[in-house]
Protein backbone atom coordinates (compact mmCIF):
# COMPACT_ATOMS: atom_id res chain seq x y z
CA UNK A 1 0.00 0.00 0.00
CA UNK A 2 1.41 3.26 -0.95
CA UNK A 3 0.00 6.32 1.48
CA UNK A 4 0.40 9.98 0.50
CA UNK A 5 -0.30 13.23 2.98
CA UNK A 6 -0.48 16.62 2.41
CA UNK A 7 -3.55 18.20 4.45
CA UNK A 8 -1.08 20.76 6.93
CA UNK A 9 2.60 21.32 6.40
CA UNK A 10 4.10 17.96 5.74
CA UNK A 11 4.33 16.40 2.70
CA UNK A 12 4.62 12.77 2.98
CA UNK A 13 4.99 9.34 0.79
CA UNK A 14 5.32 5.77 2.69
CA UNK A 15 5.07 2.12 1.88
CA UNK A 16 3.71 -0.41 4.05
CA UNK A 17 3.15 -4.95 3.29
CA UNK A 18 1.19 -6.71 5.06
CA UNK A 19 2.25 -9.77 5.89
CA UNK A 20 -0.20 -12.93 5.79
CA UNK A 21 0.05 -13.31 10.03
CA UNK A 22 -0.97 -9.46 10.12
CA UNK A 23 2.58 -8.38 11.23
CA UNK A 24 2.52 -4.86 9.51
CA UNK A 25 5.83 -3.72 7.40
CA UNK A 26 7.35 -0.21 6.86
CA UNK A 27 8.96 -0.34 3.51
CA UNK A 28 9.23 2.95 3.23
CA UNK A 29 8.39 6.56 5.14
CA UNK A 30 9.58 9.72 4.17
CA UNK A 31 8.67 13.58 5.35
CA UNK A 32 9.48 16.07 3.70
CA UNK A 33 8.60 18.87 5.98
CA UNK A 34 7.82 23.31 4.87
CA UNK A 35 9.02 24.71 8.57
CA UNK A 36 11.63 27.28 6.61
CA UNK A 37 8.71 28.24 4.18
CA UNK A 38 6.45 28.96 6.81
CA UNK A 39 8.89 30.64 9.59
CA UNK A 40 8.67 34.28 8.49
CA UNK A 41 5.20 34.06 8.89
CA UNK A 42 5.21 32.68 12.39
CA UNK A 43 2.32 30.08 10.71
CA UNK A 44 1.31 28.00 8.06
CA UNK A 45 0.32 30.35 5.14
CA UNK A 46 -2.12 27.36 3.00
CA UNK A 47 -1.42 29.10 -0.16
CA UNK A 48 2.49 28.75 0.17
CA UNK A 49 2.10 25.10 1.81
CA UNK A 50 -0.32 23.74 -1.48
CA UNK A 51 2.55 24.65 -3.80
CA UNK A 52 4.75 22.96 -1.85
CA UNK A 53 2.94 19.89 -1.69
CA UNK A 54 2.11 20.02 -5.70
CA UNK A 55 5.99 20.72 -6.10
CA UNK A 56 6.78 17.91 -3.80
CA UNK A 57 4.36 14.93 -4.19
CA UNK A 58 4.95 13.09 -6.83
CA UNK A 59 8.63 13.00 -6.54
CA UNK A 60 7.67 11.47 -2.80
CA UNK A 61 5.86 8.81 -4.18
CA UNK A 62 8.10 8.18 -6.50
CA UNK A 63 11.41 8.16 -4.07
CA UNK A 64 9.17 5.61 -1.67
CA UNK A 65 8.75 3.13 -4.55
CA UNK A 66 12.69 3.69 -4.77
CA UNK A 67 12.97 2.84 -1.35
CA UNK A 68 11.19 0.05 -1.23
CA UNK A 69 12.61 -1.47 -4.20
CA UNK A 70 9.09 -1.82 -6.00
CA UNK A 71 7.49 -1.15 -9.14
CA UNK A 72 4.16 0.66 -9.37
CA UNK A 73 2.78 -2.35 -10.85
CA UNK A 74 3.38 -4.36 -7.07
CA UNK A 75 1.28 -2.10 -5.14
CA UNK A 76 -2.33 -3.34 -4.37
CA UNK A 77 -3.80 -0.18 -3.87
CA UNK A 78 -3.11 3.58 -3.65
CA UNK A 79 -4.15 5.93 -0.40
CA UNK A 80 -4.17 9.55 0.22
CA UNK A 81 -5.47 11.61 2.26
CA UNK A 82 -8.80 13.26 1.31
CA UNK A 83 -9.54 15.63 4.27
CA UNK A 84 -10.14 17.39 6.46
CA UNK A 85 -6.98 19.98 6.28
CA UNK A 86 -6.17 22.99 4.11
CA UNK A 87 -8.07 22.46 0.93
CA UNK A 88 -4.99 23.49 -1.26
CA UNK A 89 -2.77 20.78 0.63
CA UNK A 90 -4.85 18.14 0.75
CA UNK A 91 -5.69 18.34 -3.20
CA UNK A 92 -1.99 18.06 -3.92
CA UNK A 93 -1.81 13.92 -2.34
CA UNK A 94 -5.31 13.39 -3.37
CA UNK A 95 -4.74 14.35 -7.08
CA UNK A 96 -1.47 12.16 -7.20
CA UNK A 97 -3.25 9.51 -5.65
CA UNK A 98 -5.45 9.72 -8.59
CA UNK A 99 -2.83 9.64 -10.96
CA UNK A 100 -1.36 6.71 -9.95
CA UNK A 101 -4.08 4.39 -9.38
CA UNK A 102 -5.68 5.57 -12.78
CA UNK A 103 -2.04 5.05 -14.60
CA UNK A 104 -1.44 1.91 -13.24
CA UNK A 105 -5.20 0.61 -12.75
CA UNK A 106 -4.88 0.11 -8.87
CA UNK A 107 -7.82 1.28 -6.53
CA UNK A 108 -7.59 4.66 -4.88
CA UNK A 109 -9.14 4.88 -0.96
CA UNK A 110 -9.99 8.32 0.23
CA UNK A 111 -8.88 8.38 3.87
CA UNK A 112 -9.98 10.55 6.19
CA UNK A 113 -6.84 11.81 8.20
CA UNK A 114 -7.91 11.77 11.39
CA UNK A 115 -8.58 7.90 10.60
CA UNK A 116 -4.87 7.62 10.07
CA UNK A 117 -3.86 9.28 13.61
CA UNK A 118 -6.57 6.73 15.50
CA UNK A 119 -4.65 3.99 13.62
CA UNK A 120 -1.51 5.35 14.02
CA UNK A 121 -0.73 3.61 17.38
CA UNK A 122 -0.77 0.03 15.61
CA UNK A 123 2.05 0.70 13.36
CA UNK A 124 4.09 0.45 16.46
CA UNK A 125 2.62 -1.96 19.02
CA UNK A 126 0.12 -4.85 18.88
CA UNK A 127 -3.01 -2.97 20.33
CA UNK A 128 -6.30 -4.54 20.27
CA UNK A 129 -9.59 -2.33 19.82
CA UNK A 130 -11.36 -0.34 22.41
CA UNK A 131 -9.11 1.91 22.82
CA UNK A 132 -9.37 5.48 24.40
CA UNK A 133 -7.15 8.44 22.26
CA UNK A 134 -6.36 12.15 22.75
CA UNK A 135 -5.48 13.63 19.64
CA UNK A 136 -3.61 16.66 20.41
CA UNK A 137 -1.87 18.65 17.40
CA UNK A 138 -1.46 21.85 15.55
CA UNK A 139 -5.10 22.06 14.12
CA UNK A 140 -6.81 18.91 16.08
CA UNK A 141 -7.74 18.15 19.81
CA UNK A 142 -10.40 15.46 20.30
CA UNK A 143 -10.84 12.67 22.69
CA UNK A 144 -11.93 9.53 20.39
CA UNK A 145 -12.41 6.52 21.45
CA UNK A 146 -11.27 3.74 18.96
CA UNK A 147 -13.81 1.05 18.84
CA UNK A 148 -12.85 -0.97 15.51
CA UNK A 149 -11.49 -0.01 11.96
CA UNK A 150 -14.01 3.04 11.00
CA UNK A 151 -15.68 2.68 14.46
CA UNK A 152 -14.90 5.46 16.42
CA UNK A 153 -17.00 7.71 18.78
CA UNK A 154 -16.06 10.91 19.69
CA UNK A 155 -16.37 11.80 23.30
CA UNK A 156 -14.85 15.33 23.15
CA UNK A 157 -13.32 18.41 21.10
CA UNK A 158 -11.89 21.69 21.24
CA UNK A 159 -15.02 24.46 20.74
CA UNK A 160 -12.12 27.07 19.44
CA UNK A 161 -8.41 26.61 19.27
CA UNK A 162 -6.48 23.40 19.07
CA UNK A 163 -3.71 22.55 22.25
CA UNK A 164 -0.83 23.18 19.65
CA UNK A 165 -2.38 26.19 18.42
CA UNK A 166 -2.49 27.28 22.03
CA UNK A 167 1.30 26.65 22.25
CA UNK A 168 1.95 28.43 18.83
CA UNK A 169 -0.21 31.59 19.47
CA UNK A 170 1.67 31.93 22.95
CA UNK A 171 4.65 31.38 21.96
CA UNK A 172 4.13 34.04 18.94
CA UNK A 173 3.00 36.79 21.63
CA UNK A 174 6.17 35.81 23.57
CA UNK A 175 8.37 35.87 20.31
CA UNK A 176 9.31 32.84 20.93
CA UNK A 177 9.68 32.02 16.95
CA UNK A 178 7.71 29.44 14.62
CA UNK A 179 6.85 26.47 15.64
CA UNK A 180 5.78 27.92 18.64
CA UNK A 181 5.29 24.67 20.98
CA UNK A 182 9.10 23.48 21.16
CA UNK A 183 9.84 26.87 21.82
CA UNK A 184 7.33 27.01 24.70
CA UNK A 185 8.92 24.21 26.52
CA UNK A 186 12.34 25.12 26.39
CA UNK A 187 11.28 28.88 27.71
CA UNK A 188 9.35 27.07 30.30
CA UNK A 189 12.19 25.19 31.68
CA UNK A 190 13.52 28.45 33.53
CA UNK A 191 10.11 29.22 34.71
CA UNK A 192 7.76 29.30 37.84
CA UNK A 193 4.27 27.66 36.72
CA UNK A 194 2.65 29.24 39.92
CA UNK A 195 3.73 32.43 39.48
CA UNK A 196 0.46 33.68 37.34
CA UNK A 197 -2.96 33.08 37.77
CA UNK A 198 -4.83 31.97 34.33
CA UNK A 199 -8.52 30.49 33.98
CA UNK A 200 -9.50 27.37 33.94
CA UNK A 201 -11.21 26.33 30.83
CA UNK A 202 -14.83 25.20 30.67
CA UNK A 203 -14.49 24.80 34.41
CA UNK A 204 -17.45 23.50 35.91
CA UNK A 205 -18.83 22.52 32.53
CA UNK A 206 -19.59 18.58 31.93
CA UNK A 207 -18.39 16.54 28.90
CA UNK A 208 -14.75 16.02 27.34
CA UNK A 209 -15.21 19.29 25.08
CA UNK A 210 -12.02 21.83 25.42
CA UNK A 211 -11.47 25.48 24.98
CA UNK A 212 -8.24 27.27 24.79
CA UNK A 213 -8.77 30.81 23.69
CA UNK A 214 -9.59 31.94 26.94
CA UNK A 215 -6.20 30.73 27.99
CA UNK A 216 -4.35 32.63 25.13
CA UNK A 217 -6.45 35.63 25.73
CA UNK A 218 -5.31 35.72 29.15
CA UNK A 219 -1.69 35.12 28.69
CA UNK A 220 -1.66 37.91 25.94
CA UNK A 221 -3.46 40.39 28.43
CA UNK A 222 -1.17 39.25 31.55
CA UNK A 223 1.91 39.75 28.77
CA UNK A 224 0.88 43.36 27.81
CA UNK A 225 0.01 44.53 31.45
CA UNK A 226 3.82 43.79 32.41
CA UNK A 227 6.06 47.01 32.43
CA UNK A 228 9.06 45.99 30.19
CA UNK A 229 8.84 41.71 31.11
CA UNK A 230 12.20 40.07 31.31
CA UNK A 231 13.64 36.94 30.87
CA UNK A 232 12.56 35.50 34.08
CA UNK A 233 8.70 36.87 33.42
CA UNK A 234 8.78 35.57 30.42
CA UNK A 235 9.96 31.79 31.04
CA UNK A 236 7.32 32.69 34.03
CA UNK A 237 4.37 33.22 31.74
CA UNK A 238 5.57 30.35 29.38
CA UNK A 239 5.94 27.35 32.29
CA UNK A 240 1.85 29.10 33.90
CA UNK A 241 0.36 28.75 30.39
CA UNK A 242 1.85 25.05 29.62
CA UNK A 243 0.76 23.96 32.89
CA UNK A 244 -2.52 24.79 32.28
CA UNK A 245 -3.10 23.51 28.98
CA UNK A 246 -1.74 20.39 30.50
CA UNK A 247 -3.88 20.40 33.06
CA UNK A 248 -7.11 21.07 31.08
CA UNK A 249 -5.98 18.29 28.54
CA UNK A 250 -5.79 15.43 31.17
CA UNK A 251 -8.69 16.90 33.79
CA UNK A 252 -10.68 16.18 30.29
CA UNK A 253 -8.86 13.34 29.07
CA UNK A 254 -9.91 12.18 32.82
CA UNK A 255 -13.49 12.02 32.25
CA UNK A 256 -12.83 10.16 29.45
CA UNK A 257 -11.58 7.64 31.04
CA UNK A 258 -13.74 7.35 33.30
CA UNK A 259 -16.67 7.02 30.63
CA UNK A 260 -14.19 4.08 28.62
CA UNK A 261 -14.42 2.36 32.06
CA UNK A 262 -17.82 2.46 32.23
CA UNK A 263 -18.72 1.64 28.80
CA UNK A 264 -16.48 -1.13 28.24
CA UNK A 265 -16.34 -3.14 31.41
CA UNK A 266 -14.63 -6.24 30.15
CA UNK A 267 -11.07 -4.43 29.01
CA UNK A 268 -8.64 -5.08 31.43
CA UNK A 269 -6.85 -2.60 33.66
CA UNK A 270 -4.40 -1.09 32.88
CA UNK A 271 -6.98 0.25 30.18
CA UNK A 272 -5.17 1.92 26.76
CA UNK A 273 -4.63 5.78 26.69
CA UNK A 274 -3.42 6.59 23.64
CA UNK A 275 -1.92 10.29 22.72
CA UNK A 276 -1.01 11.06 19.06
CA UNK A 277 -0.53 14.38 17.62
CA UNK A 278 2.83 17.09 17.82
CA UNK A 279 1.09 18.22 21.26
CA UNK A 280 2.34 14.43 22.79
CA UNK A 281 5.70 15.49 22.78
CA UNK A 282 5.29 17.92 25.64
CA UNK A 283 6.86 16.58 28.41
CA UNK A 284 4.26 18.64 31.05
CA UNK A 285 1.59 17.12 28.95
CA UNK A 286 2.83 13.55 29.37
CA UNK A 287 3.72 14.05 32.88
CA UNK A 288 -0.28 15.33 33.47
CA UNK A 289 -1.52 12.10 31.28
CA UNK A 290 0.74 9.62 32.73
CA UNK A 291 -0.32 11.18 36.43
CA UNK A 292 -4.16 10.87 35.21
CA UNK A 293 -4.04 7.23 33.42
CA UNK A 294 -2.17 5.93 36.67
CA UNK A 295 -5.08 7.56 38.79
CA UNK A 296 -8.02 5.94 37.02
CA UNK A 297 -6.47 2.69 35.71
CA UNK A 298 -5.05 3.23 32.52
CA UNK A 299 -1.34 2.60 31.11
CA UNK A 300 -0.51 5.79 29.07
CA UNK A 301 0.96 5.01 25.18
CA UNK A 302 2.66 7.20 23.11
CA UNK A 303 3.44 6.02 19.77
CA UNK A 304 6.84 7.25 18.62
CA UNK A 305 7.23 11.18 17.54
CA UNK A 306 7.85 10.32 13.76
CA UNK A 307 3.80 8.78 13.87
CA UNK A 308 2.51 11.17 16.16
CA UNK A 309 3.51 14.07 13.85
CA UNK A 310 1.60 14.26 10.84
CA UNK A 311 3.22 11.06 8.19
CA UNK A 312 2.30 8.87 5.46
CA UNK A 313 2.58 5.64 7.56
CA UNK A 314 -0.30 6.31 9.16
CA UNK A 315 -2.37 7.13 6.09
CA UNK A 316 -1.02 3.96 4.30
CA UNK A 317 -2.24 1.69 7.26
CA UNK A 318 -5.95 3.20 7.39
CA UNK A 319 -5.84 2.57 3.40
CA UNK A 320 -5.00 -1.16 4.29
CA UNK A 321 -7.70 -1.81 6.85
CA UNK A 322 -10.08 -0.18 4.46
CA UNK A 323 -9.02 -2.30 1.56
CA UNK A 324 -8.51 -5.85 3.45
CA UNK A 325 -12.60 -4.51 4.41
CA UNK A 326 -12.97 -4.24 0.29
CA UNK A 327 -13.66 -0.32 0.61
CA UNK A 328 -12.70 1.68 -2.10
CA UNK A 329 -13.22 4.80 -3.59
CA UNK A 330 -14.04 6.19 -7.26
CA UNK A 331 -11.99 8.83 -8.77
CA UNK A 332 -14.49 11.63 -8.06
CA UNK A 333 -13.60 11.05 -4.49
CA UNK A 334 -13.41 14.49 -3.37
CA UNK A 335 -10.88 16.31 -1.21
CA UNK A 336 -12.44 18.10 1.90
CA UNK A 337 -11.84 20.81 3.75
CA UNK A 338 -13.74 19.09 6.79
CA UNK A 339 -14.53 16.03 7.60
CA UNK A 340 -15.23 14.94 10.91
CA UNK A 341 -14.41 11.44 12.24
O1 LIG B 1 0.87 16.78 14.68
P1 LIG B 1 1.58 18.01 14.25
O2 LIG B 1 3.01 17.88 13.83
O3 LIG B 1 0.85 18.72 13.06
C1 LIG B 1 -0.50 18.98 12.99
O4 LIG B 1 -0.89 20.05 13.50
O5 LIG B 1 -1.25 18.15 12.42
O6 LIG B 1 1.47 19.04 15.48
C2 LIG B 1 2.09 20.27 15.44
C3 LIG B 1 1.74 21.02 16.71
C4 LIG B 1 2.20 22.46 16.68
O7 LIG B 1 1.17 23.27 17.17
C5 LIG B 1 3.40 22.45 17.61
O8 LIG B 1 3.66 23.69 18.21
C6 LIG B 1 2.99 21.41 18.62
O9 LIG B 1 2.37 20.40 17.83
N1 LIG B 1 4.15 20.89 19.33
C7 LIG B 1 4.37 21.10 20.65
C8 LIG B 1 5.61 20.50 20.94
N2 LIG B 1 6.10 19.94 19.80
C9 LIG B 1 5.18 20.19 18.82
N3 LIG B 1 3.63 21.73 21.57
C10 LIG B 1 4.12 21.78 22.81
N4 LIG B 1 5.32 21.26 23.18
C11 LIG B 1 6.09 20.61 22.29
N5 LIG B 1 7.26 20.10 22.66
ZN1 LIG C 1 -2.57 15.59 11.80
Amino acid sequence: MLGLESSCDESAAAILRRHPDGRIEVLADLVLGQTEAHAPFGGVVPEIAARAHAEAMDGLAAAALDKAGLSLDALDAVAATSGPGLIGGVMAALMTAKGLALGAGKPLIAVNHLEGHALSPRLSEKLDFPYLLLLVSGGHTQLLIAEAVGVYHRLGSTLDDAAGEAFDKTAKVLGLGFPGGPALERCAEAGDADRFDLPTPLKGKPGCDFSFAGLKTAARQIWDGLDAPSAQDKADLAASVQAAIATALASRTRRAMKQFAGDYPDVATPRPLVVAGGVAANRAVRGALEAAAAQEGFRLIAPPMKWCTDNAAMIALAGLERLVRGETDGLDAPARARWPL
